[in-house]
């Protein structure tokens, strides 16, 4: 999705090669002392921060082992609070999730194993394009990124079919298990999601062909920084797909925008982070808000977040839902096309925002 940073304010820079530095090896570099100026943007991102201990600023929680083993009212009471985190936050937590913390930390060290694997190593699995089922870099949409972002990635498809590097040892083991828990997770919040709607329990799965879903697992590294004022990790974006689930190892950095103002997101112990994503705002044609959000960096310690965007099938059209859709007072506000073929628009950059 388009930035919603001017991109005026960026400055250009050198357009990301696939045999890039990773931003670990550059931190990591003994003669690093101040910002290399190909990662410097104009203004300072963390100006533009609210820090609010408001409670009407704070993310909405989802008791999401009532959807399955709780009482009708209780069920029915969580259904209308994801109509109104989705309408009014596009985001929430959950909690009572049922991905076991042991599981989430053993997943964390795993991608931290990968991201210390020598430069060379990781270079075999370095991608290009946004199909490659395993992909790792730096950036973020190199097509987009008109200054160069303190983040590494990788990202790997696994779902329909599981893909993971072969190493570091145990990798994959963990990483099919960890996706398979949080694929659980959404499941049930699609259901959920497709009730608040007033759409029936299954509308969301079928319209997306969900059984063939593409789900991805994707780790963010963001190292200390030595001048985070003046450098960002991922900047603004709505996330594509259907719902994103996301923890971090315990290192604030990721801002959600809320009624025009940046809010600090500080996840509690052992809850995932869940983003509605652009195909879930168009197939409610609207009515569930895209969460609009950026990572920002410090220069106290190292941040990783694991990402899970779970979206439609590759080859399904995702358009509004017809029952949702009123030619008078809501008409189709979205274009319709395969979740591919907006994946692939996006890369390009001619993507300037979900109205296609
Ligand atoms: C992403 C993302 C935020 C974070 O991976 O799409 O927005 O907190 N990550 O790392
Ligand atoms: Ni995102």
């Amino acid at each position: 999705m388009a930035s919603t940073i001017p991109l005026d304010t960026l400055k250009t820079s050198t357009v990301h090669s696939p045999t890039m530095k990773s931003v670990k090896a550059l931190a990591e570099s003994a003669s690093l002392s101040s910002l290399p100026s190909i990662y410097s943007f104009t203004h300072n991102p963390h100006d533009e921060t609210i820090i609010s201990d408001d409670a009407e600023d704070s993310v909405p929680i989802i008791d999401v082992s009532l959807l399955v083993s709780g009482t009708p009212e209780e069920r029915s009471q969580v259904v209308h609070q994801l109509n109104k985190a989705c309408s009014d936050w596009g985001c929430f937590m959950v909690i009572n999730h049922g991905v076991p913390e042991s599981l989430t930390k053993a997943m964390i060290e795993s991608f931290q194993e990968f991201f210390n694997l020598p430069e060379e190593e990781k270079q075999e699995f370095h991608g290009n394009h946004v199909m490659d089922p395993i992909r790792c870099g730096t950036g973020f949409n190199p097509s987009m990124d008109k200054v160069n972002l303190w983040r590494d990635y990788l990202k790997c498809f696994t779902y329909p079919e599981f893909h993971s590097p072969n190493k570091p040892a145990g990798f994959s083991e963990i990483a099919l298990e960890f996706s398979k828990k949080n694929r659980e997770v959404v499941t049930v919040l699609l259901k959920a999601i497709s009730k608040s709607l007033g759409l029936e329990e299954s509308y969301i799965d079928k319209a997306t062909n969900i059984e063939l879903g593409l789900q991805i697992l994707a780790a963010n590294y963001y190292p200390a920084c030595p001048e985070p004022d003046r450098a960002i990790g991922i900047p603004s974006h709505t996330d594509h797909g259907l719902l994103t689930l996301l923890v971090d190892n315990g290192i604030s950095g990721l801002q959600i925008l809320h009624k025009e103002k940046w809010i600090n997101v500080n996840l509690l112990p052992n809850a995932l982070f869940v983003h509605i994503a652009d195909h879930l705002e168009i197939l409610s044609n609207g009515k569930c808000k895209s969460i609009e959000h950026r990572a920002l960096v410090n220069d106290k310690a190292t941040r990783m977040s694991i990402a899970l965007p779970h979206g439609p099938s590759l080859d399904t059209v995702i358009r509004p839902a017809p029952e949702l859709v009123d030619k008078g007072s809501h008409p189709p506000a979205y274009v319709e096309m395969t979740y591919r073929e907006f994946l692939e628009l996006q890369q390009t950059g001619r993507l300037r925002s979900k109205f296609g």
